[in-house]
């Protein structure tokens, strides 16, 4: 498809894969006669007319990298009417057919509202470690992310059976605790709390008084966004109520965004981006390319803007699991 130029660009939190998404799209389109322009950090590169042509050795040795070549940042200045316009008058001069958005919910909601106003044809491709997006079973990131907290739990583990300690460890995740309740289960913690699911620490008090008396070690996992506190005022009320327990809290933080992708995110990122530029070939457009039972799923952005994605299926059942598991 000659003279057909596709803007791409990551924005919001940055998640590992979504360097090898980016090189997807440019070796693709390049393969198909179209020209790739990156448009660095963002919504803020659109406002600022931060544009680049990418070519094949631009892409060239990234595929392993976490991150994003293309840098990212949470624009206030987009959702502003003069950021929008000054981005649609960027994409005009830059002679823009698509523009390709890697990113999670913040630049799913901008890419829509940009559509709207401008009708300018765009490609939405889901990418955050919170895997919190409705219309596709995961996000490129969020099996990086998983793996990172397993690993570092592994290590905290080894220093809490040590000293005999309950610690508490604060994962992200934002609205839906998907990283908190599937490293609940790949790290065996004692339980986990969750967002929108636990209002009080019934459960965990319920928790601490039946699990083994002489297991004196214990891993909780605590999502951030929960509805009862931060992880330092949970610890502070379990000491008032258990006060034999030698406490820590560790709050993980931004290492859970780094690193090398793993080999499952490399692929989905890959697939993802080379869907990309196929639905474009094929003319379908204003869609995110998700994935649902291991197969690419074109969704509609007004069917899928404004939907909340749940917790985990069968939330009861798994954190059951979880506590008979850590017995
Ligand atoms: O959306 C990804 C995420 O890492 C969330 O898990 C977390 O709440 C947030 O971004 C942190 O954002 P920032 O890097 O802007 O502090």
């Amino acid at each position: 498809m000659n003279n057909i130029n596709i803007g791409v660009l990551t924005s919001g939190g940055d998640a590992p894969g979504m360097n090898a998404c980016i090189r997807a799209i440019v070796r693709t389109g390049i393969h198909y006669n179209m020209n790739i322009i990156g448009i660095r950090k963002g919504y803020e590169g659109l406002i600022n007319n931060d544009f680049y042509k990418l070519n094949i050795e631009s892409v060239a040795n990234i595929i392993h990298k976490g991150g994003t070549i293309l840098k990212t940042a949470r624009s206030q200045d987009f959702i502003n009417t003069d950021g929008m316009q000054k981005s649609y008058e960027n994409l005009i001069k830059n002679n823009i057919n698509v523009l390709i958005a890697i990113g999670g919910n913040g630049t799913l909601n901008g890419i829509y509202k940009f559509h709207n106003k401008y009708e300018i044809p765009v490609i939405f491709i889901p990418a955050t470690i919170d895997n919190n997006l409705y219309g596709t079973d995961i996000t490129i990131g969020y099996d990086t992310a998983i793996n990172t907290v397993t690993n570092i739990i592994d290590k905290i583990r080894d220093t809490a059976e040590s000293h005999d300690r309950l610690f508490f460890v604060e994962v992200m995740g934002k609205n839906t605790g998907h990283i908190a309740i599937n490293t609940g289960i790949s790290s065996g913690a004692g339980t986990v709390i969750l967002p929108k699911y636990h209002n009080n620490l019934d459960h965990l008090f319920e928790h601490l008084l039946k699990s083994r008396r002489n297991k004196s070690s214990k891993i909780i996992i605590i999502s951030e966004h929960n509805n009862i506190g931060n992880t330092f005022e949970i610890a502070k009320k379990v000491k008032n109520h258990f006060s034999s327990y030698d406490i820590k809290v560790t709050i993980l933080g931004h290492v859970q965004r780094g690193g090398k992708p793993t080999c499952r995110d490399r692929i989905i990122a890959s697939k993802m981006g080379y869907e990309s530029i196929r639905a474009i070939i094929k003319n379908i457009k204003n869609i995110m390319i998700g994935i649902i039972n291991d197969k690419i799923k074109y969704s509609d952005l007004n069917l899928i803007i404004n939907k909340k994605k749940d917790n985990v299926d069968n939330i009861d059942s798994v954190l059951n699991m979880i506590d008979i598991l850590s017995s």
